[in-house]
């Protein structure tokens, strides 16, 4: 393999960050040095260098599958230390990932949705019941950490049968806090500075890690020898299904990295995701009165609406305001590709087999494709029309070909009928006039933003 260099590439600018480091937030630094230097650059850090791209021409070239395939780049290697050879992890090479990933696609093809509806409407009114409590008591919700309690309880419950209770702790589950600093650990990782002692950070995560596992053992030992070991879910799959080509099964660890990686992916994203529709939406009045009038057509003055299956495939501007959120801040903001075999990067760049891309979706997200203003939150891009009317890959929240995210539906459906059933039932108050600050850990939350909600009145 040749270590992608900058003196190879003519023409991209190389900015060495090894003065500042990439600090708490690189992918904000990107953005800035994109913004500053175009959107294809050199990022040198202590001699080593990694290209970043947003240019939607680059990005597309990067979605040919015959020439370009997931890279499993530094940040994934470092989650690879709890994640092993889960999906998202996995090389593609390892026999594990296209097993995993065929016996699982049945449980995410649109037609599952259905069967975790009612789970996701269950999780959904336990969200409503806090915020009722919250709304009585006039006291201000935490956005992004009450949708994380919401995201977790329904991967748990939908995926596993396992729950985590979340609403009924005052702090986050013990997982989640273990997680958050896994992922914080895996990403600060990259930023060392050779020479120096990390020693006790790494054993922290080593207790981390070995929380997380224990954890997932319970969630796994719950669920075998019961009748219920061939469920319809994710485990029940996992657990009993077999390879529809081979007949074969998933071993015993790689269950464990599966179970692990869903429950990280299939909440931490989503979460960030609904935190910044509902950031948007407090912002954006008009925006804010159209998803409801979206709501009120379909649930009228009804107090306690329960949407049915097809009721959320309707609410199509709501599902806008979550696809424009994810365009301004789409909440895996990195993704990296590495060419199959040397090549010219969009007829210009030259690669060798095995260098590796990073896409920069914000900056992607922000191209001139989107118009004069990327900047505004403006949820008519992505009624049906304008979708058609614009490249496919100038969009690439969910990342891209066959390790795209398998899980993409299951968000979408959870977080269209939760904000749905929220700006249905609440004012929300911008009680602290929340000025944007993006946290990340990987992915990308708004943090500290709280809202303070009143009841809606037929009046509203
Ligand atoms: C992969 C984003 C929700 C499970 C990915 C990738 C992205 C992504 C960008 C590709 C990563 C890469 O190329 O390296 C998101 C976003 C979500 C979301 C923005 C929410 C808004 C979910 C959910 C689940 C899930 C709810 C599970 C229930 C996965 C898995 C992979 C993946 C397992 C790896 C797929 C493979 O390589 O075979 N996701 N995701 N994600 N996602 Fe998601």
């Amino acid at each position: 393999l040749h270590p992608l260099s900058a003196d190879t590439l003519p023409g991209v600018p190389v900015v060495d960050i090894t003065a500042t480091g990439p600090g708490r937030t690189p992918i904000q630094q990107v953005m800035g040095l994109m913004r500053e230097h175009g959107p294809v650059l050199v990022r040198r850090l202590h001699g080593r260098d990694a290209l970043f791209v947003g240019d939607l021409d680059l990005v597309a070239d990067l979605a040919d599958e015959k020439r370009f395939a997931k890279h499993v780049g530094p940040a994934l290697e470092n989650v690879r230390e709890f994640t092993a050879d889960g999906l998202f992890t996995a090389h593609n090479d390892e026999p594990n990932w296209a097993r995993a990933h065929d016996i699982l696609m049945p449980a995410f093809a649109l037609g599952s949705m259905r069967t975790y509806h009612p789970v996701m409407l269950k999780v959904a009114q336990r969200l409503i019941a806090s915020w009722d409590r919250a709304a009585r008591a006039g006291e201000p919700v935490n956005v992004p950490d009450d949708m994380t309690r919401m995201t977790l309880d329904t991967i748990g419950l939908a995926g596993f049968g396992y729950d985590f209770g979340s609403f009924g702790r005052d702090e986050a589950h013990p997982f989640v806090e273990s997680m958050v600093r896994c992922l914080e650990w895996a990403m600060t990782r990259l930023a060392r500075t050779p020479g120096q002692d990390y020693s006790a950070a790494d054993a922290a995560f080593r207790d981390d890690s070995a929380y997380l596992a224990q954890v997932v053992d319970d969630v796994i030992a719950s669920r075998t020898g019961t009748d219920q070991t061939g469920a319809e879910d994710l485990l029940g799959l996992m657990l009993t299904a077999e390879h529809p080509a081979d007949g074969t099964t998933l071993d015993a660890a790689n269950i464990r990295n599966q179970v692990i990686t869903f429950l990280i992916a299939g909440h931490e994203t989503t979460s960030g995701a609904m935190s910044f529709a509902l950031y948007y939406l407090a912002k954006h009045p008009t925006a804010l009165q159209l998803v409801q009038r979206e709501a009120d057509a379909l649930w009228g003055d009804r107090a306690d609406p329960e949407p049915t299956y097809d009721e959320v495939g309707r609410l199509t501007y709501t599902r806008q305001v979550l696809n424009e959120a994810l365009r301004l801040w789409p909440t895996a903001a990195a993704f990296s590709r590495h060419a199959l075999e040397d090549t010219l990067l969009g007829g210009r760049i030259p690669l060798r087999a095995g260098q590796a891309v990073s896409v920069l979706a914000p900056m992607l997200h922000r191209q001139p494709v989107w118009g004069d203003n990327p900047e505004l939150f403006d949820p008519s891009r992505f009624t049906a029309e304008a979708e058609a009317a614009r490249p496919v890959h100038a969009f690439k929240p969910f990342g891209t070909g066959e390790r795209a995210c398998i899980g993409r539906q299951f968000a979408l459906h959870e977080a269209t009928m939760l904000l749905a059933m929220l700006v249905h039932r609440y004012r929300l108050h911008d009680h602290a006039d929340y000025a944007l600050h993006v946290k990340e850990t990987l992915t990308l939350k708004p943090e500290g933003f709280t809202l303070t909600l009143t009841p809606r009145t037929a009046a509203d």
